[in-house]
């Protein structure tokens, strides 16, 4: 039976919280002979702040590098606001980003059937729903260079942060989106804002010409990021896979959150390429939300979103389709069954806790298996 080395970094808030859920499915597919996950644990965020002064430290980071795969919780909060800027509980996740290169960000926004009444916008403008957001995520103004506060010497000061693409940054992130796209829809909208930014320029051009050499059969639109947004509140189903930078697609997979039901319900998968020696990928699997500082503690979390990205990680950085089809299924017959946590729309006053939600979709996984 195949083993697979995970590494857990749970984090701050309400991340160990949805980790502990996902730590259930993981060790029911152990025993059931799926495959051997074993299973490290390690500290980032302000908890690996207070632990040692910084927001993962080098004997983590080496497990992350020497794992099949990571799954990170979340980081953050009030308490860590006052911490130094290089390290932060964030910086933890950047560095992971950074130094795993993990360039290809995806960001699955997929509305359940059970949860078409659940969005803030109307049912028929999210039932059905199925687009992939693909942030590139290791460059951009996240890591551009200079970035620094400095004194101006009369009272006044200037925060500079820069936006930086190169031509291969572009390229790679945009040859994952039209390989998605292929196996999807075969449709890819590009985002950029290449009206006021050189970089936007540049992603506009180099995307247009990696369609026309490699890839003119999948069909290509380009939009402008503030309009992308717009669109997506407007009318989500004309997308397929959306493409775009570090930022914009950070913000754009929050705003699509929304069809989904709650931030509650987005997985995502970190990648990087495949090693041409040892067949393997770096590969990061997170919840698209944060640590809710505002409900940690009260078992108030949805564990889906982590329990959706431990789902993409057997498919993508394991092969294991067919569990990861499971998961997703036991999610959509809990849904169905009409158990809401309480940041679903509709769940008061009978929602269910995170830890009840976790046993319930087990309990299916444990039925369909
Ligand atoms: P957030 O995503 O933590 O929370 C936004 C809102 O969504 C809150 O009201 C929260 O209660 C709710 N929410 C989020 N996830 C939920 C879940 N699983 N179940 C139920 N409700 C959920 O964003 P924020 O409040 O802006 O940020 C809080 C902290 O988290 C900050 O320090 C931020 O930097 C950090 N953050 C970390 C990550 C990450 O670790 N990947 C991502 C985003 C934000
Ligand atoms: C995310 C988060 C992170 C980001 C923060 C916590 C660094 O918002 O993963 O969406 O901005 O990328
Ligand atoms: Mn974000």
């Amino acid at each position: 039976m195949a083993s697979y080395n995970l590494f857990l970094l749970p984090g701050d808030g309400i991340g160990p919280e949805v980790m502990t859920e996902v730590e259930k499915v993981a060790n029911f597919l152990d025993q059931s002979g799926v495959a051997r996950f074993e299973m490290d644990r390690g500290l980032v965020g302000g908890c690996a702040y207070d632990a040692h002064g910084q927001s993962i430290s080098e004997a983590d980071m080496e497990k992350a590098q020497a794992a099949d795969a990571v799954l990170f919780g979340a980081v953050g909060g009030p308490k860590w606001d006052a911490v130094p800027y290089d390290v932060r509980p964030e910086a933890g996740l950047l560095r992971l980003r950074k130094d795993l290169a993990l360039y290809a960000n995806l960001r699955p926004a997929m509305c359940y059937p059970a949860l078409a009444d659940a969005s803030s916008l109307k049912r028929e403008i999210v039932e059905n729903l199925d687009i992939m957001i693909v942030r590139e995520l290791t460059g951009g103004v996240y890591f551009g260079e200079p970035k620094q506060i400095i004194d101006l010497g009369n009272g006044q000061k200037r925060g500079i942060d820069t936006q930086v693409y190169d031509t291969y940054e572009i390229e790679r992130i945009g040859r994952v989106a039209f390989e998605l796209a292929r196996k999807r829809n075969n449709k890819v909208t590009s985002s950029e804002k290449r009206n006021v930014m050189k970089s936007g320029v540049l992603w506009n051009e180099v995307i247009t010409a990696l369609h026309k050499r490699e890839y003119a059969d999948v069909q290509l639109e380009h939009q402008l990021a503030d309009s992308l947004g717009m669109q997506l509140v407007r009318w989500p189903k004309q997308f397929d896979v959306i493409v775009t930078d570090n930022l914009f697609g950070d913000m754009l997979s929050d705003i699509a959150s929304m069809l989904t039901g709650s931030l509650g319900m987005l997985p995502s998968a970190s990648l990087g390429d495949v090693d041409p020696k040892t067949k393997k990928r770096k590969a990061l699997y997170e919840p698209v939300h944060g640590s809710a500082p505002d409900i940690a503690g009260q078992g108030l979390a949805n564990p889906i979103a982590m329990i959706a990205s431990f789902a993409m990680c057997l498919r993508y950085s394991f092969g294991l389709g067919e569990p990861a089809d499971m998961i997703e299924k036991a999610i959509a017959n809990v849904l169905d069954a009409g158990l809401r946590t309480a940041d679903i729309k509709g769940s008061l006053p009978s929602h269910i806790s995170t830890t009840q939600m976790g046993d319930a979709i087990l309990a299916e996984v444990k039925k369909l298996s």
